[in-house]
């Protein structure tokens, strides 16, 4: 994904490729950036990169937190998390589960653990509708165990309903998955206006984190025009770190462990380990 521009190597979206260094060791833990990640359009690369952006972190050391917060329960899939018969995100959501810790499990990845989701969840839509404060209800359950992560990675489900506003309310900031195909603009103006209304209305301090171009593939024209509009759009929030297409993904996934884990050395699992440090040396992580 290396080409050359008046003799400087740039990356796929057309800048200088930057060596990320190596973070050091934090001395101490917490409390945890909390971020959502975001896009309402599906399939883009949330889930895979709550996990493996999280697995990527806590190879580093830092102490990471993912909230599975989809009713499709991928992520805790992915993680080979148990779903059935334990305390799930919407235990925690509708006040069922109190304590919070309650309902982490720690995954194969030290430093790397879960709240899981189930089918449950697609019911909190319609339970949470007349409870006070109802958008902040998240907020709240994740307020118990901040001070004991560095991050927090809450994985949004694919639309901008109560749930995702929720997660929204709760985080620092957002990241967004973009896949580098065609319509990967479509929504996202939606999504942007959702940020902004609830920074408006809910949680002034939150803040667009990056975009992370997702599934690019060199050898099309077309994934290179997509990078290039991303790019304008978004100017430098797009992380220089692109992930690239690769059928690895979904393999892992029903190994139930990340891509780190999975093939440490290959390409994608490097990719993930410099949106890492990319996004420590940016100040979006600690
Ligand atoms: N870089 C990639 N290259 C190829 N396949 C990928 C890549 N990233 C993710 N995938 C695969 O694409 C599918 C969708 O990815 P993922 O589940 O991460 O997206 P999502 O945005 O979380 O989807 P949803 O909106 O349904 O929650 C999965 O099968 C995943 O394994
Ligand atoms: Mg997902």
């Amino acid at each position: 994904m290396v080409t050359y521009k008046n003799g400087v190597k740039v990356g796929p979206t057309g800048r200088p490729l930057k060596d990320f260094p190596v973070p050091a060791p934090l001395t101490s833990h917490g409390p945890a950036r909390i971020i959502s990640m975001s896009n309402q359009k599906g399939g883009v690369g949330k889930t895979t990169t709550s996990i493996n952006l999280a697995a990527a972190l806590a190879e580093y050391g830092r102490k990471v937190l993912a909230v599975d917060f989809d009713p499709q329960g991928a992520l805790s899939a992915g993680l080979a998390i148990q779903t059935h018969d334990v305390p799930t995100i919407y235990d925690l959501m509708r006040g069922s589960v109190k304590d919070t810790k309650s309902a982490i499990q720690h995954s194969k990845v030290p430093n790397l653990d879960v709240i899981p989701a189930n089918i449950d969840l697609s019911a909190a839509e319609v339970h949470l509708i007349n409870e006070v404060a109802r958008e902040q209800i998240l907020a709240g359950v994740l307020r118990q165990v901040k001070n004991d992560y560095d991050v927090i990675f809450i994985d949004c489900q694919p639309s901008l309903g109560l749930l995702t506003v929720n997660a929204l309310t709760a985080a620092h900031g957002v990241i967004i998955p973009l896949a580098t195909e065609f319509f990967a603009l479509r929504g996202v103006a939606l999504l942007i206006e959702t940020i902004d209304k609830v920074k408006e209305r809910l949680n002034p301090a939150i803040e667009l984190d990056a975009i992370i171009p997702t599934m690019y593939d060199p050898r099309t024209l077309h994934s290179q025009e997509v990078m290039e509009r991303v790019v304008e759009t978004f100017g430098d929030k797009v992380t220089d770190t692109v992930i690239g297409r690769t059928v690895k993904f979904p393999d892992a996934s029903v190994a139930g462990v990340p891509i780190t884990e999975f093939a440490p050395d290959h390409a994608s699992a490097k990719a993930y380990r410099q949106l890492a440090r990319e996004l420590i040396e940016r100040g979006v992580v600690a």
